[in-house]
């Protein structure tokens, strides 16, 4: 096979002139010499691009460069059904720790089984389950059926904190993951923060892992979520900063002792707010969710905040899109500052 021979300290530019000349050979992978790089090329170079990099040919046995395949084609490869459904198959997917969730076109219904098993030796899963609802009730309890293995529980890794769950009782929104890190970067040192829908720990674990808050009160009303809760704590090693709290965020004791609500919580957030605002504390700062139709983003997260607010002044500190939750209607996040009344 054919190589351009060059010293180190042109290799990547001469690699560059033969990639832009359609001259590079990417089935086969550059051999390092020494001080030198052996290039696989398809065919020979023009002199003057090996004169200009003091490149010079000679013959090598290149070791074959492994290809990455897309997996879905593998998928396809895998997957024991007619021809005419292949092209049904999701090209996406979720991934909780090694546990993969996928939804089925009902044409695929017959061949279930098989398509869940291509899935799990593809993408190395131990368990799949099929989505087949949304995501319900106050629990926020995804609706899904176990297709291939059994076991539904895992460890999710996500920005360095391990979140153990059972997928098939408790959600993991993917598209939530920006807000969890961006969660990780908000300072609140020595601050008290409640979060008041803390689920297993989505905002509570980034904050106590990546901050240093003096106190989190983590609320959460389903006891099995909390269960994840209080073993993902332990497992972040979060207990000196996070405090789980069984029960409905409503009934904590207290007025005024938070710098900091969270309000991670779609739908009904907005039922929420008169006690969020109870515990806040004037100039402690309230991360507001909701779910809102796309016409009336720019007025009603802010309106509902400053009704609920009555005579305290809302600075607004940022809103963002966090994504879309269905059609015509987004999850948006307004952060702001509830300062007394001037
Ligand atoms: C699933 S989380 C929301 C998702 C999260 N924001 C994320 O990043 O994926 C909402 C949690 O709030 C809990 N919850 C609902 N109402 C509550 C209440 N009144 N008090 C405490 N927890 C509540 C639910 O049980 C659920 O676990």
């Amino acid at each position: 096979m054919l190589g351009a021979k060059v010293g180190r300290r042109n290799a990547e530019e001469l690699r560059a002139a033969l990639s832009r000349a359609g001259l590079l050979d990417k089935k086969h992978a550059i051999i390092d010499d020494a001080d030198n790089v052996i290039i696989p090329v398809t065919s020979e170079p023009p002199r003057s691009m090996l004169e200009a990099n003091s490149g010079t040919m000679i013959e090598a046995d290149f070791p074959t460069r492994k290809q990455r395949r897309d997996p879905i084609e593998l998928i396809r490869e895998a997957a024991d059904i007619p021809d005419r459904l292949l092209r049904l198959l999701p090209s996406k997917w979720e991934r909780l720790g090694d546990i993969g969730v996928i939804r089925l076109d009902d044409a695929l219904n017959p061949y279930e089984d098989k398509v869940a098993e291509a899935y799990a030796r593809v993408l190395r899963l131990k368990t799949v389950l099929r989505e087949v609802g949304g995501i319900e009730g106050e629990f926020r309890r995804p609706v899904s059926r176990v297709v291939f293995g059994r076991d539904t529980v895992t460890t999710h890794l996500e920005n360095g904190i391990r979140y153990r769950l059972d997928v098939a009782d408790i959600m993991f929104s993917s598209g939530n993951e920006e807000e969890r890190i961006r969660m990780a970067g908000i300072r609140c040192d020595d601050e008290t923060v409640v979060d008041m829908f803390a689920g297993i720990g989505y905002f509570s674990l980034p904050l106590a892992v990546y901050q240093k808050p003096r106190k989190i009160v983590a609320c959460e009303i389903n006891p099995k979520a909390h269960s994840y809760l209080v073993e993902n704590i332990a497992l972040n090693g979060a207990g000196a900063r996070v405090q789980p709290f069984l029960g409905d965020n409503r009934t904590l004791a207290g007025e005024s002792f938070a710098d900091r609500v969270v309000m991670g919580y779609v739908k009904t957030t907005h039922e929420f707010l008169p006690v969020a605002l109870r515990y806040l504390r004037d100039g402690g700062v309230l991360h507001y969710h909701e779910t809102c139709p796309n016409a009336l983003i720019s007025q009603r997260p802010l309106q509902r905040l400053k009704e609920a607010a009555q005579r305290r002044n809302v600075e607004v500190l940022r809103f963002k899109e966090i994504k879309s939750y269905a059609p015509g209607v987004s999850h948006v996040v307004l952060d702001a500052r509830i300062n007394a009344h001037a």
